[in-house]
């Protein structure tokens, strides 16, 4: 049977805003939550927790992986299974999620990473991250959320910044290439318990 394309534009106008959120909300939950756990807080540490993160930064490594610009295995075959149209409403859903809090292993790590944080390494360029990503690693629409997010992610990203495999973004590319290895993992440490 054959529906009138107005009947079903007119229908469309009637449905609810939230009903559109629903939408995403099944998305995230058959698709992304196998890896990004249901609500956005990840318990796998290689995979990065979304909850909380701005949508704005969130949309753009959606768009990045799926055009190729960034790259992972498991994420970017899933990305080709989804409609772009879809992104901007995922972005927002994982935004409006609470995250949940990282934590602290090694506390004389993270002491070391804290004073990289908010002054940088004069002796070596490194500049503070607090600068962009603020001081409570919050971040915004342009510097992501760096808070509560597990080490082992954190570094990775770091390593992928510092040997161009990451090359999303010019500043956070010369930031990656003036850390150490040691200042990498002493800086993950600290963040993860912001
Ligand atoms: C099979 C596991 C898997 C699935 C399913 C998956 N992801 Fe991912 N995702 C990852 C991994 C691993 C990374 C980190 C990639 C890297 O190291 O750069 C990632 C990274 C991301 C990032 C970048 C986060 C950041 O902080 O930069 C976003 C955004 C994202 N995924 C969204 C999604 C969405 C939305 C879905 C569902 C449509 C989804 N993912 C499904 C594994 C997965
Ligand atoms: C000049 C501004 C600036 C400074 C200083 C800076 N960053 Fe960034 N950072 C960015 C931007 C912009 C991005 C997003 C890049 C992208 O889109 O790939 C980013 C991304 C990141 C990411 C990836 C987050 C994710 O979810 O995938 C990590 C980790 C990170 N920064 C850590 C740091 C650390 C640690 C420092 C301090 C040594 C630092 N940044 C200093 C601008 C900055």
């Amino acid at each position: 049977m054959r529906v009138p394309t107005h009947s079903l534009l007119s229908l469309a106008l009637l449905l609810p805003a939230s009903l559109f959120a629903a939408d995403a909300q099944e998305t995230a939950r058959t698709v992304c939550a196998a890896c990004h756990g249901i609500d956005g807080n990840s318990t796998e540490p290689a995979t990065p927790k979304l909850a909380g993160m701005d949508q704005e930064y969130l949309m753009r490594q959606l768009k990045a992986f799926a055009a190729g610009r960034r790259h992972d295995d498991a994420m970017s075959a899933i990305i080709a299974t989804v409609d772009s149209s879809d992104f901007a409403k995922l972005a927002a859903y994982y935004g409006l999620q609470r995250p949940a809090p990282g934590k602290v292993r090694d506390a004389q790590l993270a002491a070391r990473g804290r004073t990289l944080f908010e002054d940088g390494n004069t002796d070596t360029g490194v500049p503070a991250c607090a600068g962009c990503h603020q001081s409570d690693g919050k971040g915004n629409a342009r510097f992501p959320r760096l808070a509560g997010q597990h080490q082992a992610y954190t570094l990775k990203q770091l390593a992928d910044y510092k040997s161009g495999r990451r090359a999303t973004d010019p500043l956070m590319t010369s930031v990656g290439k003036r850390l150490t290895a040691d200042e990498a993992k002493a800086l993950a440490e600290y963040v993860a318990g912001l």
